[in-house]
């Protein structure tokens, strides 16, 4: 053989060792000692599968949370402290702040218990056990039965299992679809509804880099945010009561102050939202050259015009800053994940996956391929003006957003009178001045002139609403940004002044004054269209995707039965491991996989809102005063990179060493990596973690929350000390 291709293989089998040990999945804890307990241990963890998730002594899932619903947090105090990320308790910390008493500018320390601050319809839940149900669940179901039947017999089924449990106000059972609807797992859930905020860094440190920097490595983010749990008087879950007493959980987590390395063992444990591993090619197709790129190209419209405002008005910044954060994140999430998928051959992956399963496949399930080609083809239309809709008049011109509100209680009153308008309008003006204290209609106006034109040039004439032809426009000699301008004049919605008037006057005049409204008409004629014209037919045949893919998933578990399935993230509890990981995205560039503090000041910009330093940080930097967060450099790693496999769901998740140590906290993942969510692919998918020995100086030596330190268990696993 020649040397140089001698060289080659050798490298690629290195590569494919390397791969083995990379952290594809999302798994299940009931299952980590039948499918992963002896690769984690060959991987360099201490601990055993059992030490993780155990129903017969406190393992490391006592410790673990479901954030609010949308989170993870880990318990790392035996006084109930929970650490998350700082964009998870984001909301709660704003709900604190106000222009005086800024937590989101100036971070907070409480100094005790009593100024922990709480926060009405905050939650963490608990799993206390796991159980497979599927046997239950599917009982009298067979592949043969129409999909109507066979869900109503699995209604039946369910309502029957839970119908079985006795709970208590603060207990559930949860029983979700696993492995698209081949089996089902339920899920023993204990909820405390008391949860207060003990600390935040200021959003200098727990935002830093903001939109710039997110989804990106090399990571300077501080994201990290502190909460405590608590319960009743015999530690029992209980409702906000000022009398509660701090939570003594089952397991905390220790804190590592030794950290990892690259190379090192590490694990996320926590509640990732959502991935599609096992889809056909053609829906993989329609990603990448369908629906991702309507979706960033309708983001880039409405983000251009925001920016553009935002930098023209400090005012129009603050008031639009966390709006554009929320559909910036995405946007650049698909630009990631589409380039991803198409970097890493994604496609052609499943195309030969596809080929060697319709030649092994048994025979009753070889057919699937085809037939999901098919119905692909026809949801196609729908999916695409789906997407359009739902960017477009749900998610980027705010008023819109907002009139389904409006009509509810239009709704409430013309089905139930006057009394159930009277009783619903308190529930929602809270929400209406919340909208109003950050919208500005000009800029809206705009956005809705972009979009609407931009719907019609790109959609079928079939998908546009009367009140958007061509025709309509025609009629009126309008183009799309004087049909907005005359929206927005004649219209009382987008006018918070008009609107708290109307809503002050009797229920009949008020919702006759709304019914009335040219928006209002306008939103009703484009929100029937989409529910009769767009959202039916996708649904009808979506359901036949959903019953198809559930055949393909059991044909590939039938088909290639030596492989390791895990089943699709559902928002419950899974385990993700792997190993601290720089990573290579393209020509001549290597990421390292750790950040340090200088690093900070190398991206220092003075005064600029993403890129400002504390004062403080920068003193401590400079001296050095590091205390015994240090790594062996001599510096405190701010960030890390490892192979694990997450998740949306997944912020706020611990990142735990092979001892069962905290190490830090998961809060994103990188760029090139984002489509992982399809096709996870060992060489660039990487999660970012902060390092917990940052969270520590944070606390400690910026924050001066000695006690709160104190309150933890720190540990040096690798010299074997312990300290409290
Ligand atoms: N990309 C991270 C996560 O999804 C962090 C988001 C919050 N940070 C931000 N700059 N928007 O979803
Ligand atoms: N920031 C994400 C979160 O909210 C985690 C990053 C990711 O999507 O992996 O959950």
């Amino acid at each position: 053989m020649h040397n140089y291709l001698k060289t080659v293989s050798v490298f690629i089998i290195l590569a494919m060792a390397n791969v083995a040990y990379a952290g594809n999945g999302m798994w299940l804890p009931i299952f980590l000692k039948l499918l992963n307990e002896a690769e984690m241990q060959e991987m360099g963890m201490k601990i055993s599968a059992e030490d993780i998730y155990s129903t017969n002594k406190s393992s490391l899932k006592d410790a673990i949370v479901h954030f609010g619903g949308f989170c993870t947090g880990e318990v790392i105090s035996d006084q109930g402290l929970v650490l998350t990320n700082h964009h998870c308790g984001y909301s709660n910390i704003q709900s604190h702040s106000s222009v005086d008493n800024n937590l989101l500018k100036d971070g907070f320390w409480a100094k005790s218990h009593s100024e922990e601050l709480a926060n009405p319809g905050l939650f963490v839940t608990f799993i206390e056990s796991i159980e497979d149900v599927s046997k239950k669940v599917l009982e009298g179901t067979n592949d043969k039965m129409s999909i109507k039947k066979r869900q109503s017999i699995i209604d039946k089924n369910l309502a029957a299992i839970k119908g079985g449990y006795r709970l208590t106000e603060f207990q559930d059972v949860v029983i979700r679809p696993f492995y698209n609807g081949n089996q089902y797992f339920l899920f023993h859930t204990l909820t405390y509804n008391d949860v207060r905020l003990v600390g935040t860094p200021p959003e200098s440190i727990g935002k830093f880099g903001a939109d710039t920097d997110n989804w990106v490595f090399p990571r300077h983010t501080g994201d990290f945010s502190l909460f405590r749990i608590y319960a009743g008087p015999n530690n029992e879950p209980a409702n906000f009561a000022k009398e509660n007493k701090p939570f003594t959980p089952k397991h905390s987590l220790p804190i590592s102050l030794d950290g990892v390395e690259e190379g090192d063992f590490t694990m996320v444990f926590g509640f990732p939202g959502r991935t599609n591993q096992y889809l056909p090619s053609p829906a993989v197709e329609q990603t990448i050259n369908s629906l991702n790129p309507a979706k960033i190209e309708i983001r880039d419209k409405s983000l251009k015009i925001l920016d553009k405002h935002m930098r023209a008005d400090a005012g129009i910044r603050l008031k639009y800053a966390s709006k554009f954060a929320s559909l910036a994140n995405y946007w650049k999430k698909w630009i990631g994940e589409r380039t991803g998928l198409i970097s890493t051959g994604a496609l052609k992956k499943k195309y030969d996956l596809e080929a060697e399963y319709e030649k092994n496949a048994p025979k009753d399930y070889k057919y699937l391929v085809q037939e999901f080609k098919e119905v692909y083809g026809e949801i196609a239309p729908y999916a695409l003006a789906r997407d359009f809709y739902s960017e477009t008049a749900s998610r980027n011109i705010e008023i819109l957003r907002q009139m389904g509100s409006f009509k509810r209680l239009v709704t409430a009153y013309e089905e139930n009178g006057a009394e159930a308008y009277t009783k619903l309008l308190p529930k929602y003006k809270p929400r209406f001045e919340r909208f109003y204290k950050n919208y500005e209609p000009s800029i809206d106006q705009e956005v809705f002139g972009t979009l609407t034109k931009h719907y019609v040039e790109s959609l079928d004439s079939k998908f546009v609403p009367t009140s958007l032809s061509d025709e309509y426009m025609r009629k009126n000699q309008m183009d799309y940004d004087q049909l907005a301008n005359d929206l927005y004049t004649k219209s009382n919605f987008p006018k918070k002044d008009v609107m708290m008037r109307i809503f002050s006057m009797e229920p009949e005049v008020a919702v006759k004054t709304m019914k009335e409204d040219p928006m209002y008409q306008f939103y009703i004629d484009w929100n029937s269209l989409y529910i009769n014209k767009i959202s039916a037919p996708y649904n009808s045949h979506k359901i036949q995707i959903d019953s198809l893919q559930r055949l393909y998933m059991k044909g590939q578990m039938l088909t290639f039965k030596d492989k390791r399935y895990w089943p699709d993230a559902n928002s419950t509890m899974r385990v993700s491991y792997g190993k601290v990981n720089g990573y290579a995205p393209r020509d001549a560039v290597r990421y390292l996989p750790f950040s340090h503090v200088e690093g900070i000041m190398e991206k220092y910009v003075p005064g600029d809102y993403e890129f400002d330093v504390p004062e403080k940080l920068i003193t401590l930097i400079e001296n050095k005063d590091f205390g015994q967060y240090a790594d062996k450099t001599g510096s405190v790693p701010v960030c890390f990179l490892g192979t694990n496999h997450t998740t949306g769901g997944n912020s706020g998740s611990p990142a735990i060493d092979g001892y069962g140590n905290l190490i830090g906290l998961n809060f994103d993942r990188v760029w090139e990596g984002t489509m992982s969510d399809i096709n996870y692919d060992a060489s660039i998918c990487r999660n970012i973690m902060v390092d917990a020995r940052y969270v520590l100086f944070i606390i400690d030596k910026l924050g001066g929350a000695r006690h709160l330190i104190d309150e933890m268990e720190l540990v040096r696993p690798k010299s074997n000390i312990r300290r409290r």
